[in-house]
């Protein structure tokens, strides 16, 4: 049967400051997750052919780099724009739009940072993606985590307004095989 493999991209320079956004290169860490990432998944993709999509930000093209797989870049799984926020750390923000930071936590699948998106705009923007995903045979989605937290929930039916919350892990490959009634769930871990 058909399966969608999804994956963060790896550690970044930015993860390591604590800064959200931006277009940052991997961190060596991140790096030794792609370097790894072919034979993390080999068995699991077996013979099947299979096709690699990325946004179009640095990590995300770097983590896939040495998958041998034919490869296709959608501005539409970039990273939640966080608008003024870009290139913050969570504290920062808290500091400089105090009540932003609040009305956020209050209700983070609707609020949408000034200049930038919200969940909710990021699940229209997935939209056309994800009806690409159910048209296409086995695909591989390297992106970041507020996106897969949005296609997470769709496959898996987490209620929209939960899936914000959602933690999904650096270094980690999950797949998901879509069945009648539900959808099967299986993760491979890295440990780096
Ligand atoms: O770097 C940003 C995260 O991928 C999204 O985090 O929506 O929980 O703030 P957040």
């Amino acid at each position: 049967p058909r399966s969608i493999w999804l994956s963060r991209h790896g550690e970044s320079e930015f993860n390591l400051s604590g800064r959200i956004g931006g277009d940052a290169d991997l961190s060596a860490r991140g790096r030794a997750y792609a370097q790894k990432l072919p034979e993390l998944i080999r068995e699991s993709i077996g013979d099947r052919k299979i096709t690699l999509w990325t946004s179009t930000l640095k990590r995300t093209i770097q983590t896939a780099e040495h998958l041998p797989y034919p490869k296709l870049q959608w501005k539409g799984l970039d990273e939640l724009d966080a608008g003024v926020c870009d290139g913050l750390t969570y504290k920062e923000i808290e500091e400089k739009y105090p009540e932003d930071f609040k009305a956020r936590d209050d209700d983070k699948y609707n609020y949408r940072y000034r200049g930038g998106e919200s969940y909710r705009d990021v699940v229209t923007r997935l939209e056309p993606i994800i009806m690409e995903m159910e048209r296409n045979e086995n695909i591989m989605v390297v992106t970041h985590q507020a996106v897969i937290r949005c296609i997470y929930a769709y496959f898996m039916n987490v209620p929209q307004d939960r899936s914000p919350w959602m933690e999904i892990p650096l270094h980690t490959v999950i797949k998901l095989t879509p069945k009648a009634y539900h959808t099967e769930e299986e993760r491979f871990f890295a440990n780096i």
